[in-house]
């Protein structure tokens, strides 16, 4: 395989050796693990986990990757949860940012990850978030929409607003993920459509809480209340050392993705500044349209890279303090240097 992907640097020949034979209480084993890596040598890390105990007995080729991807010690360790958070706009007069969105990922307790999840217990994970959004606060009272069913035109209308889900990307499809869709799949969309919830994709849960605004913190703070009410009535797959347990190691800890989309003019065509800025805080640059797609009229999707090992506040404080220091980049960008 000839790739970059982290995969293919830490998995020697001696380790898939010694971890091959291997196989997870519910059957998951490492070629399952690591097909879409092996199919997709474009991949930028290679390998998915099928349950929680694959973080524990595939170890010996999962923490280097963790160690690698979230830029934490051998001796990495989850930090502590979110809290509320309190800070300035970052572009108070709306010049650059369009958009806020806040994820975390979130699987149940002793149910399989999607890769490796049965159709039945896919139904039964459906069946509990339904189930659990039943009583939300006041403000994030909203219906579940499943996507069975759904007619054509009203399942794009919710893709175009960003708010439903598409089938998996080819890295996604042969890891497994893709199986049945769209059966067991849907959201939870509250009456004003800035919280939701993504059942069944890339993992059992992704919480979003998202608006057309530059705050921050109001984004964070709706999540903060839509999952302190969900951690009540869920048991979520969670390790001291390992925080969140999602289905992908880029996940785990806080499981939590913060970007802002962005229009930066100057910066396109300066883009090694940009790259330059975001990787002194730590920060991704996504296309317009999510992961490993383009950008489109100048609009990035900027967010936290690292999500372990680090608190959620804290995360927040970052993105905060490097769009404000890509912000000053823009402003100040001489275009005769572009
Ligand atoms: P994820 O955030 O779930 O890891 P993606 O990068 O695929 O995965 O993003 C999911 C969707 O959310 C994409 O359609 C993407 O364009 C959209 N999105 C991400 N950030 C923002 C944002 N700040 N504003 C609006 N839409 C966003
Ligand atoms: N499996 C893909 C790769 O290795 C995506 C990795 C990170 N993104 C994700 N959605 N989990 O490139």
């Amino acid at each position: 395989m000839d790739s970059g992907a982290l995969i293919k640097k830490y998995l020697t020949p001696a380790l898939y050796e010694i971890l091959a034979p291997l196989k997870t209480k519910t059957g998951f084993t490492l070629d399952a693990a690591i097909q879409s890596g092996l199919k997709n040598p474009d991949s930028s890390i290679g390998i998915y986990a099928g349950d929680c105990q694959s973080y524990f007995i595939f170890s010996s080729i999962l923490d280097p990757i963790i160690h690698a991807y979230h830029a934490v010690g051998e001796d990495f360790k989850h930090g502590p949860d979110l809290t509320g958070n309190k800070l300035d706009l970052v572009d108070p007069d709306n010049e650059f940012i369009l958009s806020t969105r806040i994820r975390v990922a979130r699987n149940l307790k002793d149910i399989c990850f999607p890769c490796h999840i049965s159709a039945r217990d896919r139904r039964r994970v459906e069946f509990l978030v339904s189930d659990a959004v039943k009583n939300m606060p006041q403000n994030l009272k909203g219906q579940y929409i499943p996507f069975q069913d759904m007619p054509p035109s009203q399942m794009e209308n919710l893709l175009t607003k960003k708010l439903a889900f598409p089938k998996g990307d080819r890295f996604q499809d042969t890891a497994g993920i893709n199986r049945d869709f769209p059966n067991s799949r849907g959201i939870f969309l509250s009456r004003d459509k800035k919280f939701m919830i993504w059942v069944n994709e890339e993992d059992h849960l992704r919480i979003i809480s998202l608006e057309s605004s530059c705050d921050i913190c109001g984004v964070f703070n709706r999540l903060c209340l839509g999952l302190n009410h969900l951690g009540k009535k869920l048991e979520f797959a969670f390790d001291k050392k390992y925080g969140f347990l999602t289905s992908c190691p880029t996940n785990i800890g806080t499981a939590m993705r913060a970007s802002v989309h962005i229009r930066l003019k100057k910066l396109e065509k300066n883009q090694s500044l940009l790259r330059s800025i975001a990787n002194q805080y730590h920060l991704q640059i996504r296309g317009t349209g999510g992961e490993k797609t383009s950008v489109d009229k100048g609009i990035f999707d900027i967010s936290n890279k690292r999500r372990l090992g680090i608190s959620g506040t804290r995360i927040i404080q970052n993105l905060h303090a490097g769009i404000a220091a890509i912000i000053q980049a823009e402003k100040t960008c001489n275009s005769t240097s572009l």
